[in-house]
């Protein structure tokens, strides 16, 4: 750090190097971004000449000349690979990058850490020093520098002088030398040898130790400003610091008041900034995000409070949230590359922007969520509410009772299969299952829908040929990934069609209804369909199987929807208070009443122009897999139009629909091949991408997933919530079954999914179970119980059917009691009568002279009056 230029950068080079080694990537020519954390004059985004060296670096050649130019020398001299150095990025920049990629409110960058300092966008109007008048650029601050000519004098102090002194820029960056961990810890142990020598601290003996400059590092400064007495005895025992316990109590007092100074000086910097910011702007009230990050404000227990406070006391108008930078400022720097490296200054984000949302946005669509699942529940809301909330006659996960043979037919995803299923029990329940996967052409999904159901017919006929089980009658469960209203488990009126599907006369009837019909013009086998039930519940009953916590079933494959366990109570559709039913939430319809407008782009709305059933299912057509690569091919059509992409080349491969699949968005979003992918995927569609092409490509897919997983994020939060409150606990400890093909194959959605539900919905432990095995081992589920109810009743009523006389069976009874009477009566056969025809003497019945008001008790259960 404080040998020659040349020695530094020949090190970083070495460093590149290993981890190239390590990644095995030498021999692609990768962009490279440089967080550099230090003053550089920029005329462009890959030219900066350092100004100054500050913190601990003095290497020397180096103030004067461009970084960029240097590191690349460096990379010459070693001539062992090649890098293409796109953009040089100051720390605060990339901090602010990263989060603004998840909270686009995010334009200003502060770190506390080592050194301190804040950059923000800034009107070009306003920066007399570069050229240009329209937009925003981002200003580095390098407020460490404040107070360079005299502005902290009157409030500077002996120790600030001190610190300043020993150190390596005498003179230089005052303010960042009150402010930041480098310095912190020093101005602490000055402080301590004054008053040792002072006589009133460790019995008045200045160790060797307490000498030593950096000894106090900002991560002892957290530490002792977080713990008490004993705890920071040994602290500073670990030091070298021999004290009592009163020494680690002032000691505290010291740590306490020089930090609790950083944060408040810090926040009155950035009460400056922020209050700039709103006067540009000319608002009453500010709402802007700050990037953080720093080991300082991340480790220190009162740094951030004590910061926030002062910035809300300096800065009422201002309403400044902070987020931490998660990843660092790495991410962010990479993010400039390949804005940089692809597009130059071209506004790729220009159609991207409106697609990222605020966690604050987010949480605003979680309520919207939740109060359209109010509506569909309520008796008087639900005929006009958006999302159905169909009751499915689920009323419990599986138990480990069930068994049995099974058929379950799987209709309605990316694929059409039919399955066995056998649940057996010897000591533990073992699931077997055989599957064949049929297919659907376009013209059946598009054709009647006596076609549509022949077909079904004749493919769980095939199937059960080659099982071997035609002259069987297996009870059947039909996984039909449709919205159906139920009013019993084995019914299913299809509301309408949805994603792919468009099959004539089916919308209002009854599927089980149709496909018997199908399966009896047949007349070559029987089955028995015992219950319909959604993809969503089938795979809510899968996972239950392994996890009996699971009480929720989404899918995010061709489609997508949830079911969850809801109290009975609240289904106003459905007789009963006592115990939960599964309702299907159909959250695919979410926003067909305009609801989402407000976030939806122009590329959403092209889509569902384009779609079978406009104007429907406007939620699942912003996230599903089936719209997700149109989506992406719309916006980059659009790109391209405007020169943005493919060098304005528009090919008609480019400009058919379809061409650009979703599996393809999960392909290029790979790690490591996603860039190899996105040109081969291109190449296919004849545009001949750049390098750059590719990397916004990738951009913009990332950007279209992204999206994708935060409002499934927002939807699936709003339910966590119902269940909680549902439940009446302060946390909420549950399962979530999981199943489609984009949650499956893309490789970030899930990782993504999870943590923005955990951000969204942070009372709660949430565990994420994939289906494995699909839906139709759950359907089987539902299946095996309806058929343990259905044989119960069977039974039974083969029970009680002797008890059920005919006519025919009655009239001879009357017969023969006629015999007898008559055979009682007549004296010969009076004996061997079974009907014994007894006189009893009473010769009269009551003929109305009698006294009135005279009551007999005839019985305890009779009473009249004579
Ligand atoms: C399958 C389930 O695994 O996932 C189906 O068995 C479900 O029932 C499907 O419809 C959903 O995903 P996709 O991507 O096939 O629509
Ligand atoms: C110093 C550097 C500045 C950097 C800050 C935080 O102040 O001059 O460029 O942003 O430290 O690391
Ligand atoms: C569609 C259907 C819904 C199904 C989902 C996932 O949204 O309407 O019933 O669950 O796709 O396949």
């Amino acid at each position: 750090m404080q040998g020659t230029g040349e020695e530094l950068f020949d090190h970083i080079v070495q460093c590149i190097s290993d981890f190239l080694d390590y990644m095995g990537m030498k021999n692609t020519c990768l962009p490279l971004g440089f967080t550099f954390s230090f003053p550089c004059r920029q005329t462009g985004i890959d030219k900066g000449t350092l100004v100054s060296w500050t913190k601990g670096f003095k290497a020397t050649d180096c103030e004067g000349n461009d970084m960029v130019e240097m590191l690349r020398e460096a990379i010459k001299r070693r001539n062992e690979f090649d890098l293409d150095i796109v953009a040089l990025v100051n720390d605060t920049v990339g901090t602010m990058m990263t989060c603004a990629y998840e909270d686009p409110k995010c334009e200003i960058g502060l770190i506390v850490g080592t050194g301190c300092n804040v950059c923000y966008m800034e009107e070009m109007t306003n920066i007399e020093t570069a050229e240009g008048d329209e937009g925003h650029m981002c200003i580095n601050t390098e407020w460490g520098g404040f107070g360079e000519n005299g502005e902290l004098d009157d409030i500077r102090t002996r120790f600030d002088r001190e610190v300043d002194e020993g150190s390596l820029n005498v003179g230089k960056q005052t303010f960042e030398k009150m402010t930041s961990g480098m310095y912190l810890g020093e101005i602490v142990r000055q402080i301590l040898i004054d008053l040792t020598r002072r006589g009133l601290l460790f019995r008045g003996r200045i160790t060797e130790r307490l000498k030593t400059p950096g000894i106090f590092e900002t991560k002892f400064l957290s530490q002792i400003e977080r713990y008490w007495g004993g705890e920071n005895m040994s602290i500073l025992q670990h030091l070298g610091l021999d004290s009592t316990c009163d020494d680690s109590i002032i000691v505290k007092e010291v740590c306490g008041t020089v930090s609790r100074r950083a944060a408040q000086l810090c926040g009155a910097g950035m009460a400056a900034v922020v209050e700039k910011i709103r006067e540009n702007r000319g608002l009453d009230r500010l709402e802007i995000t700050v990037g953080v990050d720093g080991t300082l404000y991340k480790l220190h227990p009162h740094f951030s409070s004590i910061l926030k406070e002062t910035v809300g006391e300096l800065a009422p108008k201002c309403n400044v949230s902070f987020v931490l930078s998660e990843d660092g400022s790495g991410k962010g720097a990479a993010l400039i590359t390949a804005v940089a490296r692809s597009l130059g200054d071209r506004p790729i984000d220009k159609y991207l922007y409106a697609m990222r949302f605020s966690d604050e946005t987010l949480l605003d669509i979680m309520n919207r969520f939740k109060r359209e699942m109010e509506n569909g529940l309520g008796k008087d809301t639900n005929p006009t509410a958006t999302v159905k909330m169909l009751p499915t006659f689920v009323r419990s996960i599986p138990d480990g009772s069930e068994k049995g043979d099974f058929i379950a037919l799987d209709l309605g995803g990316s694929n059409f299969r039919i399955l066995r299923v056998k649940v057996s029990h010897e000591k533990r329940q073992t699931v077997q299952m055989e599957s064949q996967i049929y297919d659907t052409p376009e013209d059946i999904m598009h054709g009647s829908g006596t076609r549509l159901f022949d077909h079904v017919a004749e493919c769980l006929g095939d199937f059960m040929e080659k099982q071997k089980i035609k002259d069987k009658k297996l009870p059947v469960g039909f996984t039909f990934s449709f919205p159906c209203a139920q009013t019993k488990l084995d019914e299913g009126i299809l509301l309408t069609w949805t994603k792919r599907f468009k099959a004539s006369g089916v919308e209002g009837a009854d599927v089980v209804k149709l496909l018997n019909k199908a399966i009896k013009k047949r007349g070559d086998y029987d089955a028995d369909i015992m219950a319909v039930v959604n993809d969503t519940v089938g795979t809510m009953m899968t996972c239950g199987f392994d996890d009996q916590r699971c009480e929720v079933g989404i899918i995010i494959g061709t489609g997508t929807n949830a079911c969850y366990m809801e109290e009975l109570r609240h289904i106003d559709l459905v007789e009963g208070d006592e115990g939960r039913m599964c309702i299907n939430t159909e959250w695919g319809a979410f926003g067909d009443d305009g609801m989402l407008e407000d976030i939806r782009t122009e590329f959403d709305r092209e889509i569902d122009r384009g779609s079978l059933n406009p104007g429907k299912q406007l939620f699942e057509k912003m996230v599903s897999g089936m719209y997700m690569g149109e989506l992406v091919r719309l916006i980059l059509v659009k790109m391209a139009k405007e020169g943005m992409l493919f060098e304005g080349r528009i090919t008609p491969e480019l400009l058919t629909k379809g061409k650009f699949e979703t599996k393809h968005v999960s392909a290029i979003e790979k790690t490591k091949e996603g860039l190899s992918k996105a040109k081969e995927i291109l190449t296919r569609l004849g545009v001949e991408p750049s390098h750059e092409d590719c990397v916004a490509v990738q951009h913009v897919c990332a950007v279209v997933s992204f999206r994708s997983a935060n409002l499934i994020a927002a939807t699936l939060g709003a339910i966590l919530l119902r269940l909680k409150d549902n439940k009446g606990s302060p946390r909420l400890r549950t399962t979530v079954g999981v199943d489609g093909s984009l949650y499956k194959m893309h490789p970030h959605y899930a990782r993504r999914l999870h943590k923005t539900v955990r951000r969204l919905v942070p009372e709660s432990d949430v565990r994420f179970l994939l289906s494995e095995s699909g839906s139709g081992k759950g359907a089987a589920m539902v299946t095996a119980v309806a058929y343990r109810l259905a044989e119960q009743s069977r039974q039974i009523a083969q029970t009680l059917a002797e008890f059920q006389l005919t006519k025919a069976q009655l009239l001879e009874v009357k017969e023969r009691m006629r015999a007898e009477i008559q055979r009682g009566l007549s004296k010969e056969t009076h004996e061997l009568a079974s009907v014994k025809m007894l006189p009893t003497f009473v010769r009269r019945t009551p003929d109305g002279t009698g006294k009135r008001g005279q009551k007999y008790q005839l019985s305890n259960l009779q009473i009249f009056q004579i």
